[in-house]
């Protein structure tokens, strides 16, 4: 059956490498820069809690799903429904789930690339004290000098891809493997470096309070959706990451257990990634609520006003960088299998293709910074164009598919083999998530984006 199926690409050498790339895949911009950010624009506790509900009944199945499918097709994305599809007797069009998967992932790392690129600038800003004693202007103007120079801003981005394609080009034991076993423990010894220093420093009763305390009356339905939005892609649903990822995975591992394990540490990262910058955000009297901006822009001040603020605040941005570069690879990877198993070209030429192009689309998103910022086809600059077809319609469209192959279409039998569950009552919760409750949940983010339901 398909447990013996074997991928061309390799394996990972346990369970434990698996946790390691798909946590490494999870935490990333989206849980450090975007998770706080969002948590301040839409009131803190309670969105907090809205986000734990939709990581356990939308995200959770959606993993499990994705994994499962990976594993048992053990290819890339789009072969892997290829082949499922023929199996289970459905339509080859299946395929174009995958496509849709890697499409997103490839251009989701086209923008990823231009925004890790200023997390690693800024380890040297602010490592090389460009913010003691900033101001708020002095802040903004630093950023906005980043962003107003292209060609800063293109060599950040190339840094930042070629280092991704090199990992990749290694391949799955030598590249992928190797990267996070080392970037993981040094992920984590960076997080407990900064969350310790941001708790020591700053204002932990009021970072506490913020994140913990929900007061429902600032939940909108708004924020219930971006709180969906968020948990997707914060675990790298839709994209054919996970799925990929799947595909190394040991047949004798539990993907129930593997997944619950990897969404538990994702979500415990984004929780202290905010109790590394609210403290510091309340100690310094700054806006929560202040977006995008907010580690760019207002935590840099507090850096640069806070004892030791410039070696931990540079110390900040390589954790974000490292988190990044993990998530990076996970993107290019589906892309970079489907060329080799499709062209039979060697992993080298296949992830630097695949790499070029990627960058090739990211500087179009650094000139919508500068020099094309004036280009806004139907309101939207080329960066927020591909930040909107990716994340908010592809990927839950994609999203949508997987829960309904998994849930509808492949046979009881197969998803009950693969999961290596006994029927029983987690098994039938899990269908009945991937069913009825996922799907809904997706469609309902998906036309309220998209403006359908006003
Ligand atoms: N999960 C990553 C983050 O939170 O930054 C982003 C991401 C990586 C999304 C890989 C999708 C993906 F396939």
């Amino acid at each position: 059956m398909a447990a013996a199926r074997k991928s061309i690409h390799g394996e990972w050498s346990s369970r434990w490498v698996f946790i390691l790339a798909a946590t490494g895949s999870a935490v990333g911009l989206g849980s450090i820069w975007r998770f706080p950010y969002v948590t301040g624009e839409n009131g803190g506790g309670a969105f907090v809690l809205i986000y734990l509900l939709c990581v356990a009944a939308v995200g959770l199945p959606i993993m499990m799903a994705e994994t499962l499918i990976g594993r048992r097709g053990r290819q890339s994305p789009i072969n892997s429904l290829k082949t499922l599809a023929k199996e289970e007797g459905l339509s080859s069009n299946w395929q174009f789930l995958g496509w849709l998967g890697v499409l997103a992932g490839f251009i989701v790392l086209s923008f990823y690339s231009v925004v890790a690129g200023w997390a690693v600038a800024y380890i040297f800003y602010v490592g090389g004290g460009a913010f003691a004693e900033a101001s708020v202007d002095m802040s903004g103007a630093q950023f906005d000098a980043l962003t107003g120079s292209a060609w800063r801003m293109l060599g950040w981005h190339s840094l930042f891809m070629l280092t991704t394609v090199v990992i990749v080009a290694r391949g799955v034991k030598g590249g992928l493997e190797q990267a996070v076993k080392w970037l993981m423990p040094a992920l984590f010894v960076l997080l407990v470096v900064v969350v310790g220093y941001a708790m020591s420093i700053g204002d932990v009763g009021a970072a506490i309070d913020y994140l913990f305390t929900p007061d429902f009356s600032q939940v909108t339905r708004s924020s219930v959706l971006a709180a969906l939005g968020q948990a997707f892609f914060s675990l790298s649903l839709g994209m054919g990451a996970i799925m990929i990822y799947g595909s190394y995975l040991p047949a004798s591992a539990s993907i129930p257990k593997t997944i619950g394990l990897v969404a538990i540490c994702d979500t415990l990262v984004a929780l202290l990634a905010g109790l590394a910058i609210f403290p510091l955000v309340f100690g310094f009297g700054l806006e929560p609520g202040s977006g995008a901006g907010l580690v760019f822009v207002s935590l840099t001040i507090a850096f640069g006003h806070m004892p030791g603020g410039q070696v931990f605040g540079a110390l900040f941005f390589a954790l974000l960088s490292v988190a990044a570069l993990t998530s990076a690879i996970s993107l290019l990877e589906p892309i970079a299998a489907w060329l080799v198993e499709a062209m039979h070209w060697s992993r080298r030429r296949a992830s630097s293709v695949a790499g070029l192009g990627a960058w090739l689309l990211g500087v179009g998103s650094l000139l919508s910074f500068n020099y094309w910022s004036h280009i806004k086809p139907f309101g939207r600059n080329f960066f927020e164009w591909s930040e909107f077809l990716s994340t908010t319609v592809m990927l839950p469209v994609g999203g949508l598919l997987v829960a309904t192959f998994a849930g509808w279409r492949m046979s009881r039998a197969s998803t009950l083999d693969e999961l290596g569950l006994p029927p029983g009552v987690f098994y039938s919760a899990w269908r009945f998530l991937v069913r009825i409750v996922a799907p809904l949940g997706v469609l309902v983010i998906l036309l309220n984006s998209l403006d359908v339901i006003g």
